[in-house]
């Protein structure tokens, strides 16, 4: 594909300020909070796939396995001559495992806010899927309401996994799927997969892996300032906090200072006392009745509802 060097120049400049301005309103509030979706710089993305190959982390795993059962059954739900549109383009075998199992699918739309790594996926894609259409969206998909035209008037199944929708606190989530099924039409359907609450411990553990790789995550953020916002953060003086809150039903990520010291981040100064923590992710963690009630507020019914043997992980098929 041919981008004009300028366009892919300005697009770079954009992502840069609107990094630099999130984070300078985020370390300025009280509590402190940097959004999630900085994690995922080219680093980042890579130690996330790290993350989902660690024994403690079973979300990646068990999900794909829950697809891999039922994705004759998907597949039957979602009919024939269907657009798959998924929310943040998995490079992932979750993907393929619908793919393979709906091999007369109308077109694969995968939805990124990260040009670079659509253009990757859907060239793996076309060569893996000689027949399938692929036709990538680049945007954010928590504010997308536009589809190619190419889609015609395909059934529209959106598919959501990695209990992504996990990020988001209750109230985005029915936003987000509001504007999914607006998207998505009537006739349209989304499968959504969500990790369920259980043993505080297993939650605790996924988070905080015994390799540290869920650590370097976190604290790859501090690196990314210090690399496109001109920041001097010690990485050795900030430690990685996660823990589950068993009121709130949700695991809570943060960085936090190791002592008391000042940071300077393009070109402002910001004290952090021993202890102070900046947030980064929230992940949410529901049972099949809060899924369902997701559900009913975005807009949607449950028309089948999966988990793995041990209720880790829920795969729904909402219309
Ligand atoms: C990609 C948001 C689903 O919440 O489990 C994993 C992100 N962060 N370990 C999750 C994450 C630290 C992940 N989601």
């Amino acid at each position: 594909m041919n981008v004009p060097l300028l366009a892919v120049a300005d697009g770079e400049r954009a992502d840069r300020d609107a990094f630099r301005h999130d984070v300078l309103a985020g370390l300025a509030e009280t509590p402190r909070a940097i959004p999630a979706k900085y994690l995922y710089d080219a680093r980042g993305s890579a130690l996330f796939d790290a993350i989902c190959d660690q024994p403690e982390y079973y979300p990646t795993r068990t999900e794909a396995a829950i697809l891999r059962q039922h994705a004759p059954e998907i597949a039957r739900l979602a009919g024939p001559g269907c657009a798959l549109v998924e929310y943040g383009s998995g490079s992932s075998v979750k993907t393929r495992l619908l793919l393979d199992a709906m091999p007369d699918l109308h077109a694969y739309v995968p939805i990124d806010i990260s040009r670079q790594h659509l253009d990757t996926t859907a060239r793996r894609l076309r060569e893996d899927y000689p027949g399938l259409r692929v036709d990538p969206v680049t945007g954010d998909y928590m504010a997308l309401d536009v589809l190619p035209d190419t889609i015609g008037n395909a059934h529209r199944i959106g598919f959501f996994p990695g209990s992504t929708i996990g990020n988001l606190k209750p109230e985005e989530a029915v936003l987000f799927l509001r504007r999914a099924r607006r998207l998505l039409g009537s006739d349209g359907a989304l499968i959504l997969g969500v990790d369920l609450k259980k043993d505080p411990q297993r939650l605790y553990d996924a988070y905080n892996d015994r390799a540290g790789v869920t650590a370097q995550f976190t604290l790859n953020l501090l690196r990314r300032m210090n690399r496109e916002l001109e920041a001097n953060f010690d990485l050795s003086a900030f430690a990685h906090d996660a823990s589950y809150s068993e009121a709130a039903g949700r695991i809570e990520i943060y960085f936090r200072s190791l002592c008391d010291q000042a940071v300077t981040v393009a070109g402002c100064r910001f004290h952090f006392a021993e202890g102070e923590r900046v947030h980064t992710e929230y992940s949410y963690k529901y049972d099949a009745a809060g899924i369902a009630e997701l559900a009913r507020r975005g807009g949607f019914s449950t028309a089948a509802f999966w988990t793995d043997p041990v209720r880790l992980f829920a795969v729904a098929f909402l219309k």
